[in-house]
C-alpha cells in the first residue's frame, strides 16, 4: 500500500473489487468494456474504529491490448473525494510501473490535465492498431452526433516520458 492525501491508500485491485469498479465506471459514463480488476489500482479510504471501514474512492487501470498497446483508462474518483490529488496519485503510480509508451483517449476538457503527467496529443495514426480502430470508430460516431447538434471531441494522447530516456 502507498499513502496519499487523508487516510487514502493505493493498492492493487482484487477480485472482490470487480463490482465496485464496474459500478464506478458506469456511474461516470466511462467505457465499460474490458474491465478486469487484475489491471486496476484502487484508492481506498481507511477509517479508524469504532466506525472503521474501507471504501474504494478512486480507480484507474492500464488496459493491455493483444497487439501490445497499453492504454491509461477508467480513471474515476468519487465526487466527494475530488481535487485532493487522488487521481494524480493513481495516474503517477500506474505510469511508474510502465516500461514503454502509454496512450489514452479523452474528451473535450481533459488534455490539459493529462499534459501535467507528460502526455502529449497525437494523431490517430500514432496509436497502436486496436486503439486506432476504436478511436476512429468513436470519432465517426461523434461526427454523426454533431449532425444532431451534440458536439464532443475525442483526443488521443501518448505518454512522452519513458523510463531510461532523458
Ligand atoms: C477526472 C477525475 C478522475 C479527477 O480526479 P481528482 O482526484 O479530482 O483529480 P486530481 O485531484 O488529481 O486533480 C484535480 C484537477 O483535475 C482537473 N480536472 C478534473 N476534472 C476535469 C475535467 N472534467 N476537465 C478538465 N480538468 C479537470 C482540474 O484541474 C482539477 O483541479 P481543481 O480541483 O483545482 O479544479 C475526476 O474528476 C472524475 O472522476 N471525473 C469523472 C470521470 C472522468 O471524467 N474520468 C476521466 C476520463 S478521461
Amino acid at each position: 500500500m502507498s499513502a496519499s492525501p487523508g487516510n487514502i491508500y493505493l493498492r492493487a485491485g482484487a477480485a472482490e473489487d470487480q463490482a465496485t469498479i464496474r459500478r464506478m465506471i458506469l456511474d461516470e459514463g466511462l467505457n465499460p468494456t474490458y474491465i478486469n480488476w487484475v489491471n486496476f489500482l484502487v484508492a481506498e479510504e481507511v477509517t479508524e474504529a469504532p466506525a472503521g471501514g474501507r471504501r474504494i474512492v478512486g480507480i484507474g487501470q492500464i488496459k493491455p491490448y493483444k497487439d501490445g498497446g497499453r492504454e491509461l483508462a477508467s480513471i474515476a474518483v468519487l465526487p466527494a473525494y475530488r481535487s485532493r490529488g487522488v487521481a494524480a496519485l493513481i495516474i503517477q503510480t500506474l505510469l511508474a510501473q510502465e516500461r514503454g509508451p502509454v496512450y489514452l483517449m479523452c474528451g473535450n476538457t481533459m488534455p490539459a490535465y493529462y499534459r501535467r503527467f507528460g502526455f502529449v496529443e497525437v494523431d490517430a495514426a500514432a496509436l497502436p492498431y486496436t486503439m486506432r480502430r476504436l478511436f476512429c470508430a468513436s470519432r465517426a460516431a461523434m461526427r454523426i452526433m454533431a449532425l444532431l447538434g451534440v458536439h464532443h471531441t475525442l483526443y488521443a494522447m501518448r505518454h512522452a516520458m519513458h523510463h531510461g530516456s532523458p
